[in-house]
Order: C-alpha cells, then sequence, then structure tokens
C-alpha cells in the first residue's frame, strides 16, 4: 500500500471535480483528483453546454474562462415552437441584461484540464477500484488501485464528484440518505453535425409528433435532438430518418433553412430527475451529478454542478482560513435550495415541451395553451427567462 495525503481529495474529473479543485488552487487549498477513466474518455462524452453567468463566474475565478470568452456564443433569447410558429424569448429584456453563454461542456472540461495540468497539480487518470473511506470520523482517505499498486490518499475533506453512477454517494449507509426520482417515459435522440445552426438562438418545439430541440456548439457545429420512445436503438435511426423528423417538428421556415448533414455523434439518452439528500456525511461532500441530476431540457446540469463546487470551495476556504466551519454546516442546505429550484424548472419545461403517454388530446390543447399564455404574458415570460438564464447562486 502506497500512502500520500493532501487537504481535499476529490473523486472524479469531470466538470465539477476539475472545477472545484481549480477554485480550492486559487484559495491555496492543495487538492488531489483521482477518476476512474482515461483523460480521452473523458473528453469523449458530448455534453449540453448553455453556462450561466454564475457558471461563467465561477470559471473566471477559477483562470478557466479564456477560451470561453475567445469563443463562447452570448445568447440573449430563445425561441419556442409551437402551432407552427416560433416566439422569441427576449431573456436579455426581460431579466434587466442577463444572458447565456453556448459553449460545449466538453470544451470546459478541456480548459479545466489544461488548467490542472499546466499547475502541476495532481490528477490520477485510470484508477481502479476506488473508494471513500473514513469520512464520518477526523482522518478520512480514498483507497484506489493504479497500475497494479494498492494507494491509500489520507486527508482532511472527500469531495464526491463521481457523476450520478459513482461510488461516493453509494458508500453512504442507506439510512443516511434519501432520494427522490422521477424517470421520464421517452428518451432524447442527439445528432451532432458539422453544419451551421439552423437558427443563430436555440429553438425548443413542442410538436404533436414529440418535442425536438435546436441548438449549437459553434457557427459551424450544430447539435439537435427529437424525443424518442425509450426502447428505440440509435443504429435504427438513419441520419435521413433523424432530419426528416426533426425538419417535421420544426415550423416551415425552420425545416426550410435546416442545413443537414453527416452525423459525426449520434446517442439516444435517457431523461430523469434525481436528488439525494442530504449533500454532505461528516467529510465527504456530494457535489454534481453525484447528488443530483436533471432532464437536459433546462440545461441546468452543469450550472448545477458549478454551483455546488463555487459554495463548497468557499466553505472549504472559510475552514482553512477563518477556521469557521459555518459554511461546511450550512453546504448541504444552501446547495439543495438552489438545486431544488432548479430540478422545478427543470421538471415544469419538460412537462410542458414533451409528448407524454397520457397527454393525449386534452394534454396537448392544456400545453398549447399555457405556451400561447406565456409568450404572451410578460410575467410569465420573465418567470421562463430569469430561471433559464439562471437563479442567484443564493438568494
Ligand atoms: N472513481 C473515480 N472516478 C469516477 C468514479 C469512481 N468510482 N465513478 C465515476 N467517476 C468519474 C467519471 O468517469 C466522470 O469523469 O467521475 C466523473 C463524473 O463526471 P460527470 O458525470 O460529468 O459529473 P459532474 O462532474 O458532476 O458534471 C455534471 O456532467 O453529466 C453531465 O449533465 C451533467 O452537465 C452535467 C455535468
Ligand atoms: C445542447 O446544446 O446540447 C443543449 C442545449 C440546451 C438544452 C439541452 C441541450 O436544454
Amino acid at each position: 500500500m502506497k500512502s500520500s495525503s493532501t487537504q481535499v481529495a476529490i473523486i472524479g474529473a469531470g466538470p465539477a471535480g476539475l472545477l472545484l479543485g481549480a477554485l480550492l488552487a486559487k484559495a491555496g487549498i492543495e487538492s488531489v483528483i483521482v477518476e476512474q477513466r482515461s483523460p480521452e474518455y473523458v473528453l469523449g462524452r458530448i455534453r449540453a453546454g448553455v453556462l450561466e453567468q454564475v457558471t461563467v463566474d465561477l470559471l473566471e475565478a477559477a483562470g478557466a474562462a479564456a477560451r470561453l470568452h475567445a469563443e463562447g456564443l452570448p445568447h440573449e433569447g430563445v425561441e419556442l415552437c409551437f402551432g407552427g410558429a416560433r416566439h422569441r424569448i427576449d431573456m436579455h429584456r426581460l431579466t434587466g441584461g442577463k444572458r447565456v453563454t453556448v459553449y460545449g461542456q466538453t470544451e470546459v472540461t478541456r480548459d479545466l484540464m489544461v488548467l490542472r495540468a499546466a499547475a502541476g497539480l495532481a490528477t490520477v487518470y485510470d484508477a481502479a477500484d476506488v473508494r471513500p473511506h473514513g469520512f464520518d470520523g477526523a482522518r478520512p482517505s480514498v483507497r484506489f488501485r493504479k497500475d497494479g499498486t494498492e494507494h491509500e490518499l489520507h486527508c482532511d475533506f472527500i469531495a464526491g464528484c463521481d457523476g450520478y453512477h459513482g461510488i461516493s454517494r453509494q458508500s453512504v449507509p442507506e439510512s443516511a440518505l434519501e432520494t427522490f426520482e422521477r424517470v421520464y417515459p421517452f428518451g432524447w435522440l442527439g445528432v451532432l453535425s458539422e453544419t451551421p445552426p439552423v437558427s443563430h438562438e436555440l429553438i425548443y418545439s413542442n410538436h404533436e409528433r414529440g418535442f425536438a430541440l435546436c441548438s449549437m456548439r459553434s457557427t459551424t457545429r450544430s447539435r439537435y435532438y427529437v424525443q424518442c420512445p425509450l426502447d428505440d436503438k440509435v443504429e435504427s435511426w438513419s441520419d435521413d430518418a433523424f432530419w426528416g423528423e426533426l425538419r417535421a417538428r420544426l415550423d416551415p421556415a425552420a425545416a426550410e433553412a435546416l442545413v443537414t448533414g453527416p452525423s459525426i455523434e449520434k446517442s439516444i439518452a435517457p431523461l430523469r430527475s434525481f436528488v439525494a439528500e442530504p449533500m454532505r456525511f461528516g467529510r465527504l461532500f456530494l457535489a454534481g451529478d453525484a447528488a443530483h441530476i436533471v432532464p437536459p431540457t433546462g440545461a441546468k446540469g452543469l450550472n448545477l454542478a458549478a454551483g455546488d463546487v463555487g459554495l463548497l470551495s468557499r466553505a472549504l476556504a472559510e475552514h482553512y482560513s477563518e477556521k469557521s466551519d459555518a459554511g461546511i454546516d450550512s453546504y448541504s442546505e444552501r446547495c439543495l435550495r438552489r438545486v431544488w429550484r432548479a430540478e422545478r424548472f427543470s421538471w415544469w419545461f419538460t412537462s410542458l415541451m414533451h409528448k407524454f403517454p397520457d397527454t393525449g388530446g386534452f394534454g396537448q390543447r392544456i400545453q398549447r395553451a399555457e405556451l400561447d399564455y406565456l409568450v404572451h404574458s410578460e410575467a410569465a415570460s420573465t418567470a421562463l427567462a430569469e430561471n433559464y438564464v439562471g437563479l442567484p447562486l443564493e438568494s
């Protein structure tokens, strides 16, 4: 057994773990990240990238926002498509000047990886059998195997940033955890293509054939989704079938303007809402997907992960610098308040935009009436806009 020590052991080198490590470094706090996969695998995951200002501010504070500012696409509005027409929600006006930035999560992860490597901070990739230990006591540790050698990383605190399927939440006694979940009866079939986006802003479409979303990664790379049955297989969707279905769910002008091309990535993702409470167990803190999942409709996943680690990094800095545990002791409660507001918005937007098995004719009319009210009501549009651009980290 090879022993080492650090102040904060971070399990998981996704956006949450990497951003936490960067924010801790800025506060002079040492961390080691232990990641089960390779850097290439982590970067290979295609995920949404609609960044709230809170997330942009945290990336700036971490020193990882240069490329984001150079290549990110500021978006001041979003369009809702229903009844054969598009309606723009002017988020910038409705929120007194706020906007989101479209910048792929893969790029956020890449920027954070480059920053960490340049700072010479320790990240153990391809770690096997990672286990958090002793987090209910004063000297926790993370054990793992690397190249056949057993390691024990002693630390003051463990941050479980290992995602929904990670080991951290699973290591908490079931009696200490309460979970809340809703699984949606459909999936999203997503396509990435080297084609110019159909519009300069995102289009969310409610159609009787099902939901569709037009998004982008840059001005030359587009990301599209159509709602599909949970038991659909990606192999059964040819590119032509996808483009035809997407066109059928858009308004005529967008369908006409759509530039199609070969898919460079095609996948089906399930949708779920999930929250584990609390998010702290002794000296183990859960952050990001390890603690909560949102359906992608509201593009909140990355933003919630960033908010969690923003609060956690401040709490740990308070512990080490001011010798105060007030932030640590209130971490879970403060995170969960923001998490549940995002869960509500993501659930509401998913319920409004998708065709459910029991939607039926009445349900379709109700959705249409709500959308009609929403795009013609300043109050309702403002409510959507302020949730979409992101609520304050603490309010
Ligand atoms: N040991 C070490 N690492 C692990 C383990 C384990 N037992 N289990 C999982 N991991 C790693 C995964 O390989 C992954 O790199 O933890 C990382 C978790 O990253 P994410 O799943 O991306 O979660 P998070 O960092 O919270 O980011 C949330 O990612 O899933 C999207 O929509 C979500 O945008 C949101 C963001
Ligand atoms: C994406 O670009 O992948 C994306 C954008 C907005 C969403 C979901 C996904 O709500």
